[in-house]
């Protein structure tokens, strides 16, 4: 079967914004050089989606590679930050949003998520009323979540915030379908992004997904061939059928 994604396809949030589906996560991503040059790189291959936080300790590299001279408008790439638990409660969010900011200078975020629940439940309801605050103001456009369950989100809805999280950040993978929890997600409007999706590449060596690479290698040589794309592209594919 043929996908007709893309490196351009997007999905849209329940604030009318769209998210493109595909977007490089910086987590684990040394601060200096190696984040600035990686996000360059990705945005020069269009990417146009960037995932940073305040715990990756990359937020300024991620900033000053989305400025940079030759990168797209800043308002064709999406990018997300996160508040780090220890910076929930309503003004600490407040503040850690302008932290991010002032480190980031692309004037606003696009996504902003409280990165875990894991700080309690009044913080976890305080931190959301700030981030509200935060699209009010114009310094975030969506905010959603990460890491949060059912009853986290239940818990939220019970207080019937005026901006419903546009997103919940979790790890979703082949191995890891969180069926229930992304039902529920779907079912309420909010848009399920998959952490982790290769599985920390712990399963690059499953038998099914070496099949499913092998035949998309194979549509990738049949795709390239119709394109009249250089012959050694092809070669590369062949020798990985
Ligand atoms: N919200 C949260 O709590 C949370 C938690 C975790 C992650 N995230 C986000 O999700 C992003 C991705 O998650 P992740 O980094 O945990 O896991 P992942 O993307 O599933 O896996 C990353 C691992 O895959 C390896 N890899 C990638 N391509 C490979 C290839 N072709 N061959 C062999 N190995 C390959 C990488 O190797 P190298 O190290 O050599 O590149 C790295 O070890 C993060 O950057 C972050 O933005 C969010």
């Amino acid at each position: 079967m043929e996908s007709q994604l893309s490196i351009n396809s997007t999905a849209k949030l329940n604030d009318g914004r769209e998210i493109p589906l595909l977007g490089l996560g910086v987590y684990l991503s040394p601060p200096g050089d190696v984040t600035k040059n990686a996000v360059l790189t990705a945005l020069a291959a269009g990417y146009r989606h960037v995932d940073t936080a305040t715990l990756y300790r990359n937020e300024a590299d991620v900033g000053e590679a989305i400025l940079a001279r030759d990168s797209p408008p800043r308002d064709e790439v999406f990018v997300t930050t996160k508040i780090l638990n220890a910076h929930q409660g309503y003004e600490n969010t407040l503040a850690a949003a302008d932290t991010s900011l002032v480190k980031l200078k692309t004037g606003y975020i696009d996504l902003l998520l409280l990165h875990s629940p894991l700080p309690g439940k009044k913080k976890r309801l305080e931190s959301y009323r700030a981030l509200e605050e935060l699209v009010k103001s114009g310094k975030v456009k969506s905010i959603g979540v990460s890491n949060y369950g059912i009853h986290h989100l239940r818990e939220l809805f019970e207080t019937n915030p005026e901006i419903k999280p546009a997103v919940n950040q979790i790890e979703v993978h082949p191995w890891c379908r969180r069926q229930e929890l992304t039902d529920f997600c779907e079912a309420n409007s909010i848009v399920v992004e998959a952490y982790s999706p290769l599985a920390k590449a712990q399963r690059l060596d499953d038998a099914s997904l070496v099949q499913i690479a092998q035949k998309a290698q194979q549509n990738f040589c049949t795709n390239f061939n119709s394109l009249g794309s250089p012959a050694w592209l092809c070669e590369l594919a062949e020798k990985y059928k």
